[in-house]
Formats: C-alpha cells, sequence, structure tokens
C-alpha cells in the first residue's frame, strides 16, 4: 500500500503510557494502594524495597532514589568531589540535562564529536580533549544502545579519571562483552514517563559498587541528614515512595519491553532498509541495543522538515531526538568555560537530520507497519 496525505487512515501515537497504564492496572494499582495505605510516603519502605531491586537487577552492590535524572548525574558528580574548576568530558550530541547536570556541580563541561554510525561518543575524540584539568567521562548510551565502554574506560584508567554513565536511554541495554556499571563509577538513570522504565512523573536513580557514592548521596538528597536534626549540606531529591511502588511493578518487566523494542526496530529496519533517501539506526554486533529511540537519519539534512511534516499529516507522530546540539542552545552560555573540541560535524550531521519513529512497547504490528508504509510513501512521492 502507498499512502499519500489524502488517505491517512491511522494515527500513530509516539508514546504508549496509557497502554501500558491499562496493562499492567491491577498491578499497579495495588502497588499504589498499598503506598496509601501504609500511611509512609517519603524514604519509606517502598523507597527501600525498590533500590534494593534495582540495585539487584543492575548487579550492583547500591542504588540510590532520587527525585530525577539530571539530579542523579549532579549529586554523583558532586559526590565524586568534581565541582569548580574540574572538567568533564560528554557528548555535544545529547539531552541537554546531561550538560547541565555537569554546570549545576560547577564544573566545566566539555562537548566532543559522535561516532557517525552508533551517535555514540566517539572515544579517539574524548582523547584529544583530556587536560590536566579533566577529572571525568560522562558518556550517554544514546538512543539505547551502549557507548563503547572497553575504550573509554582504558582512556580514564590511563589518565586516572571517573567514569559517569548517563544511562537514560539505556536500562536493561548492555554492551558487546560488557555490562552497564561493570566499566565504570556510578551509573545514573531517569525514570521520567517517557523512559523505558518510567514512573507516573519524575524519578531517577543512580547506582554503584563505591559506598562512599551511595552514603554521600543518601546524605546530599536529603538536606544532608541521615539522623534527626542533624544536617550537613545537603537539598532535597527523594524518589517517592509512590513512584518507587509503581517502578517496583514495571522493573519486572523491563526485559519483555526491551525485547518488543528490539522486535518493532527489526521490522522498522526490515521494511524500511532498501530506501534511498534516509539512513537507519546501526547497532552494533552483539550489544543489545534496547531501543528506546529508532532514529533515521536523512541523508539530505534538507528533507528533514519536509519528511517529519509529511509523516505528521499521515497520522505518524514523529519527533526529533535531538534537534540542536548543546553547544548551539541557547543556554550553553551558562557553562561559562565550557568549549568545544575538536570537530563538531557527526554531532551537527545528527541534529541536522534526525527523526525518530514512535517506539514504545505496546505499538501493534499493524501500526508498526503502517509507519513504514508511511516513511515508504514520502520517498515515493
Ligand atoms: C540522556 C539523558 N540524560 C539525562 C536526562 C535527564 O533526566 P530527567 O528528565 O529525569 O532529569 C534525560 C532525560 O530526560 C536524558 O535523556
Amino acid at each position: 500500500m502507498t499512502l499519500s496525505a489524502k488517505e491517512k487512515t491511522m494515527n500513530v501515537a509516539f508514546y504508549g503510557h496509557v497502554r501500558q497504564y491499562h496493562n499492567l492496572k491491577a498491578e499497579l494499582d495495588a502497588a499504589i494502594l498499598e503506598v496509601l495505605e501504609s500511611g509512609v510516603y517519603v524514604q519509606g519502605p517502598t523507597l527501600k524495597r525498590f533500590e534494593e531491586e534495582l540495585a539487584a537487577a543492575m548487579g550492583a552492590k547500591y542504588a540510590v532514589g532520587v527525585a530525577n535524572g539530571t539530579d542523579a548525574l549532579w549529586l554523583t558528580f558532586m559526590a565524586l568531589g568534581i565541582g569548580p574548576g574540574d572538567e568533564v568530558i560528554t557528548n555535544a550530541n545529547t539531552f541537554f540535562a546531561t550538560a547541565e547536570a555537569i554546570w549545576i556541580a560547577g564544573a566545566t563541561a566539555v562537548l566532543v564529536d559522535c561516532d557517525p554510525l552508533t551517535r555514540n561518543i566517539d572515544p579517539e575524540a574524548v582523547r584529544k580533549a583530556i587536560t590536566p584539568r579533566t577529572k571525568a567521562i560522562a558518556p550517554v548510551h544514546l538512543y539505547g544502545q551502549c557507548a563503547p565502554m572497553r575504550d573509554l574506560r582504558k582512556i580514564a584508567d590511563e589518565h586516572n579519571l571517573f567514569v559517569v554513565e548517563d544511562n537514560a536511554q539505556a536500562i536493561d541495554a548492555h554492551g558487546d562483552d560488557f555490562k552497564i556499571g561493570e566499566l565504570s563509577d556510578v551509573v545514573c538513570t531517569s525514570f521520567i514517563i517517557q523512559k523505558n522504565l518510567g514512573t507516573y512523573g519524575d524519578g531517577g536513580a543512580l547506582w554503584t559498587n563505591r559506598q562512599d557514592v551511595n552514603d554521600k548521596v543518601r546524605k546530599l538528597r536529603n538536606h544532608g541528614s541521615t539522623k534527626r536534626d542533624v544536617h550537613s549540606f545537603g537539598f532535597n531529591s527523594r524518589l517517592d515512595d509512590l513512584h518507587a511502588g509503581v517502578l517496583s511493578v514495571k522493573l519486572k518487566h523491563i526485559a519483555e519491553w526491551s525485547d518488543r523494542r528490539i522486535e518493532i526496530a527489526n521490522q522498522y529496519t526490515a521494511g524500511l532498509k532498501d530506501l534511498k533517501t534516509i539512513d537507519l539506526p546501526y547497532a552494533r554486533p552483539g550489544y543489545r541495543h534496547v531501543f528506546h529511540l529508532y532514529v533515521i537519519e536523512t541523508k539530505n539534512a534538507d528533507d528533514r522538515s519536509k519528511m517529519l511534516d509529511f509523516l505528521v499529516k499521515n497520522g505518524v507522530d514523529a519527533k526529533t531526538h535531538y534537534s540542536i546540539p548543546i553547544h548551539k542552545q541557547e543556554g550553553y552560555p551558562w557553562g561559562k568555560e565550557s568549549r568545544e573540541v575538536g570537530s563538531l560535524a557527526n554531532a551537527e550531521k545528527n541534529a541536522a537530520s534526525c527523526i525518530s519513529l514512535p517506539m514504545f512497547p505496546e505499538l501493534t504490528d499493524e501500526e508498526v507497519n503502517y509507519v513504514i508504509d508511511a516513511v515508504r510513501a514520502w520517498e515515493d512521492q
């Protein structure tokens, strides 16, 4: 079937939050009611249980729930002693929050280019950006695929740097021969609703084998306090027990949801691989790419807005992740000394040409086929 703008027969949403809620309604309602009936909503037993479940599922000694993924990152930087005068190297092509977290900690974000295939941080670009002030590398597992952690760990070891994984998009992913968390100091994640593991609102966590980071973040997230009325330096950034209850239910389903995401990605790839005007996402052999996003790129950047309009007109809710790289954001000067190192041509091409197709585990095969038809129709017109 070839679509034209006149033949729109379906609307395919970008997210499936309500569908997922309906599929798990009994379990989720029970978990929420249990917290409501418990009378303990902040730093209570549900949060403690979820932290233990998360640490066990991720193979870490400690997991700490915080208010959101951005806080997980900057609280981690602070706990590692990273602050003013220090540099953290990260992707130029990421969600704004990665750089924002470095700035909140008072440090300088040093932005480098990505690999043209995976769109993950380029280790050679990282190597060139190291200065005596560099304290950490903060790779993002962009779109659901692990960054090249072995190479990054090697560079970090050579220069005595911390590695902090921004895993907001890749929970349940792994590399060819490494797990997330195995080659870093701390892993940070976001539980905002649209993430692969998301709550009904905001949430975040970090996991680590470092007791010092665990202890420091536990204090920092709770006004510098682990004992009633006694406070050192701190903030308020806690994961509420209601969210912990929801996440506890959803954590049990994450592997099956990732499998379905991978299945949908394979369907998109099979249906679109012969097209001439777009590039499809590249999954590294042996890596478990969990497709938080299925991002295609128009070969010609000028086509991006035309294609996006065509898809939206045809009922496909496509989006961009992310159409403006960090160094071109209005908020970039916030990180006063922040700077780019080397060419950011790949990151800029990614920003100019990316289109994310609908991707969530509850998509039906009929909807996936409709999206494929719509993308094909764009090329055929
Ligand atoms: C790569 C990345 N880092 C950090 C964050 C920040 O997480 P949050 O929105 O929970 O603060 C997000 C998502 O929102 C993200 O995609």
